[in-house]
């Protein structure tokens, strides 16, 4: 076959076509004792099988993540999760038991250009302290969620839990049984990448109590991001219905009565849409 033009072969090697020759001799020498990881091998609770490019994407839409978030991926695989939400300007950490998993990350990572935004730490993720996350993303086992779930439950009202395909409540979750913690938005893509489920829950702020309102008291019990309760008056005592949190959202009926707002703390107020219009509302958490 002719050489490109302007280009001579060279029977000889000069010393930097020698160095590279050595280095490419050297570098499988160098890793021979590191398994080069592969897909489906196992892992501490659950085995390496990556989410598909485009579920990853869905599920980073889905949590809304932007540059002021902090995106934990728990079990981080190869890092593409973690890659996906730096892309996005998020920063993101990795956490994930095998070290040949995260030196194949960190390398990704690398060549994407996002290693200032990117860590991936060896660690099992039980271990991990979520508390500064915004966005917690998974794919793991439905038993694995459950361990984790009354720790995702506690964290700071907001933050988002993206899981690809299983949810939170154990193998013998049951969607009709009503006590588990639904996903509050479901997408599943069509045709299917081999995994096409995502579902999104955002941490409910806590407002199981008694609240005084100025029309009476607002007696609230909270089932992950459902609520219930009543609302005693001078004129009787209703029920609470259509109760729910997202966040620190929260929206309920009681009778002809439409009340949404936004939980502090101790306090929530909002605007209630009575039949003969919309009127400022406040609450104050009393025990
Ligand atoms: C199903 S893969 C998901 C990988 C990645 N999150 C993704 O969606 O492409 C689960 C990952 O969790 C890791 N893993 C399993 N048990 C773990 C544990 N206890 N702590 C940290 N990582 C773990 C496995 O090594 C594997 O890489």
């Amino acid at each position: 076959m002719p050489e490109p033009r302007g280009h001579t072969a060279s029977r000889h090697c000069s010393p930097v076509g020698a160095i590279v020759l050595l280095a490419a001799l050297l570098v499988p020498l160098a890793t021979a004792g590191q398994t080069r990881p592969t897909v489906g091998q196992a892992g501490k609770d659950v085995p390496w099988v990556p989410t598909p490019d485009v579920l990853v994407d869905t599920m980073l839409e889905m949590a809304d993540v932007s540059p002021d978030d902090l995106v934990v991926d728990l079990g981080s695989g190869d890092g593409r999760t973690v890659i996906a939400a730096a892309r996005l300007g998020a920063r993101a950490i990795g956490i994930e038991y095998d070290p040949a998993l995260v030196a194949l990350s960190t390398q990704r990572a690398d060549e994407a250009g996002v290693s200032d935004l990117t860590e991936f730490i060896t660690t099992d993720l039980f271990e991990y302290d979520l508390s500064q996350a915004t966005v917690i993303t998974l794919f793991l086992l439905p038993d694995l969620n459950l361990r984790l779930r009354s720790t995702l439950f506690t964290l700071e009202p907001g933050t988002r839990i993206v899981s690809n395909t299983w949810a939170l409540d154990g193998w013998d979750d049951d969607p009709d049984a009503g006590n588990g913690w639904a996903p509050d938005e479901t997408v599943v893509l069509d045709p299917c990448p081999t995994w096409c489920t995502s579902l999104l829950w955002v941490v409910p702020a806590k407002v199981e109590g008694t609240w005084r309102l100025s029309e009476g008291e607002l007696s609230l019990d909270q089932t992950f991001q459902m609520v219930a309760g009543t609302l005693r008056t001078e004129t009787g005592t209703i029920p609470i219905e259509d109760g729910r949190l997202r966040g620190t959202e929260i929206r309920f009926r009681a009778g002809d009565t439409r009340y949404t707002g936004r939980v502090d703390g101790t306090t929530m107020r909002g605007v209630a849409q009575t039949p003969s219009g919309a009127v400022d509302w406040n609450a104050t958490l009393s025990r």
